[in-house]
């Protein structure tokens, strides 16, 4: 039933414009897996999932689902959305308004062919894995949002796709019911195993939702791992800065030791950062680092403490964010805890952990 999802030196270039929306973008998705596609507005996310979808036809590359070729420009190959097999959410609630609950889910099974005993265990399971049982014959606009959401959400799986593709399904809700239907999607998914491809610009949704991430910038995949992986072994500065790691200091490497090194950073203090085999001594760097990885402390042993000064404080009720002068440069540090310890002002041990220093070339 579910299937592997293979996207070969995928590129897309629209007819009215020069630049590629998706530049040569190659990924596998295992069967029974979750991926996100994470990354800014216009960076190709919906382009890339349209392309897999058959709803876009692109320029060059292949898509191969199951083994079995479904694009392929060079040679003809297009296969049209409807025998793809595939399931798709969306943005906005893609529900018919003028059905109820179980009719919506009923209605992709119809259109299969699928009558009786097997239509009603179809929609009957499906109902519950999303939770709406109990609101099988309420018309879909008695619904919320997230009520909505999930009625697409049994409607595209009911018939049980070879993968499912949800662009930003959570986005039209408000804050809390995202959480809620985020977690859930996780769940609902892995407990019927499809291959997912999921498209996001929200960090946490991408972390919390896929088995792996993928980081897209300007039509380029820049690093496809786990969320551990994207977090703590960032592949470059965007995807550093992406997914948090706001403070960038510049410098240049004096000395290289594995994986990491040393570097000179503007007030010639050393500084000591993770960096790619690549980077040799004498190479000018960014060292990229999480305001929440940086310490402020009464000094403590070990590796890169240095002296700062608490330039302004930013108190947020649960958590508190300073600028710091440090190293020749203002850094961002954020404490959590409903204290802010550290007044304007006051000088501060600033403790920036190497193993969450990642320096890049410049
Ligand atoms: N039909 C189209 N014709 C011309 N250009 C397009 C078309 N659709 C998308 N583009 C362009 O392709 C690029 C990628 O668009 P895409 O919709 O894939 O981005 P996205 O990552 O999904 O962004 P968002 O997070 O805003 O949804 C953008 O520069 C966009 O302007
Ligand atoms: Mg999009």
């Amino acid at each position: 039933m579910s299937s592997e999802l293979r996207v070969e030196q995928l590129r897309k270039v629209f007819p009215t414009t020069n630049k590629a929306a998706v530049d040569d973008v190659s990924f596998t998705i295992a069967a029974g897996e979750i991926v996100v596609l994470l990354g800014p507005s216009g960076c190709g996310k919906t382009t890339t999932l349209r392309c897999v979808a058959g709803l876009e036809h692109p320029t060059s590359g292949k898509i191969v689902i199951g083994g079995t070729v479904y694009t392929d420009p060079q040679a003809g190959v297009l296969v049209p959305p409807r025998n793809r097999n595939l399931g798709m959410v969306f943005q906005s609630y893609a529900v018919w308004p003028h059905m109820t609950v179980r009719q919506n889910v009923a209605y992709p099974l119809k259109s299969r062919k699928v009558s009786g005993a097997a239509l009603d265990k179809g929609v009957k399971e499906a109902l519950e894995l999303v939770e709406l049982a109990d609101y099988a014959d309420r018309p879909v606009t008695q619904l919320s949002g997230g009520q909505m959401q999930r009625v697409a959400l049994a409607r595209s799986m009911v018939y049980q796709p070879q993968i499912l593709l949800l662009d930003e399904p959570l986005s039209n809700l408000d804050a809390q019911l995202r959480l809620r239907l985020r977690d859930d999607l996780r769940r609902i998914i892995k407990r019927v195993g499809l291959t997912a491809l999921y498209v996001t610009h929200d960090q946490t949704e991408a972390v919390v939702l896929g088995d792996r991430i993928g980081v897209m910038r300007d039509g380029k995949l820049l690093q496809l791992d786990t969320p551990s992986e994207i977090y703590n072994q960032p592949a470059d500065l965007f995807v550093a800065g992406f997914t948090g790691a706001t403070n960038v200091l510049d410098g240049r490497v004096v000395a290289r030791d594995g994986g990491g090194g040393t570097v000179a950073v503007a007030s010639g203090e050393h500084l000591i950062a993770r960096m790619g085999d690549g980077v040799a001594v004498g190479a000018a760097v960014r060292v990229a680092s999480r305001p929440d990885n940086v310490g402020l402390a009464p000094a403590v042993e070990g590796p890169n403490q240095f002296l700062g000064r608490v330039t302004t404080r930013h108190y947020q009720g649960t958590q508190t964010v300073y600028q710091v002068t440090v190293l020749g440069a203002t850094i961002e540090a954020l404490e959590v805890g409903s204290a802010a310890r550290h007044a304007e002002g006051s000088a501060v041990t600033v403790a920036l952990p190497p193993g969450v220093c990642w320096a890049y070339p410049v």
